[in-house]
């Protein structure tokens, strides 16, 4: 099933999102949750923080798996996606730290860590909740437009489309590292839910061309149209190019 969830702006969004997420923790407070980085999810962040001091929220049993990281970044690296995590995230609720992963971009066997980070999801008994941004070109997590359907956790080249996207972060371009470590679309589809997060009209192109376009792979995210669990929510900038007329809509 894929459902709808027209926001009327981005706080709107992450109070919706964060409400999803927060379904999920109750329902089961032991749950796995696949967390992204990028700006899409900080609001929603936010609101889970707000939510957890208000005393509706425990994250004591929850555990997490990042979608990626940069290869060459450390912990202490403010752009790297642990640092992250750990100041939007898990310093400011009751999650033990050791039930947070994020791949480790300073392994010395980049390869090693890739396949232990899909062991551990699997010993973790995978994912429950997925959440995801969008990247302009349709990637998700780092899997670039051309990557196969089928890989699990893997090491990237970065597009030039996504280095100049993320330079904005950084103090100058070259400082954008040119390679990562990805979930890989097959582990994205594993996932029991997978929610969507998109905001703002430079993402209204690649949501139109991602969910109501052909499954390509030169759109990473259209695979997501066969999950049978995906929970779209944006806003009503990004839903702009597509023909989404209600609140809330399911699609098929
Ligand atoms: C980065 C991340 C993705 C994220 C994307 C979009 O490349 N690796 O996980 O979804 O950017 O980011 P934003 O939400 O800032 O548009």
């Amino acid at each position: 099933m894929i459902s709808i969830y027209k926001a009327k702006d981005y706080k709107e969004l992450s109070r919706k999102a964060a409400n999803i997420i927060s379904a999920q923790i109750i329902m089961k407070p032991s749950c796995v949750l696949g967390l992204a980085t990028g700006t899409s999810p900080i609001g929603i962040y936010n609101q889970l923080v707000e939510w957890y001091k208000k005393g509706d929220l425990d994250f004591s049993e929850v555990s997490t798996v990042n979608l990626d990281e940069y290869i060459g970044l450390d912990a202490t690296n403010e752009q790297s996606y642990r640092y992250f995590m750990n100041y939007n995230l898990f310093d400011k609720v009751n999650i033990d730290k050791l039930n947070t992963n994020v791949p480790n971009g300073m392994a010395r066997d980049l390869e090693g860590e890739c396949d232990s980070y899909d062991s551990l999801i699997h010993s973790l008994g995978g994912i429950d909740l997925q959440l995801l941004g969008l990247g302009h070109n349709g990637h998700i997590g780092f899997n670039e437009p051309g990557e196969s359907f089928e890989k699990g956790t893997h090491i990237v080249d970065l597009s030039e489309s996504t280095i100049n996207a993320n330079a904005r972060l950084f103090a100058k371009k070259e400082d954008v590292p040119r390679r990562a470590i990805t979930m890989g679309i097959r582990t994205i589809m594993q996932a029991g839910i997978v929610l969507l997060v998109a905001s703002g009209e430079d993402k209204a192109d690649i949501v139109r061309d991602a969910f109501w376009g052909k499954i390509t792979s030169q759109v990473p995210a259209s695979v997501l149209q066969l999950h049978k669990n995906l929970i779209i929510v944006a806003d009503e900038a990004a839903l702009s190019k597509s023909p989404v007329t209600d609140n809330y809509t399911v699609l098929r």
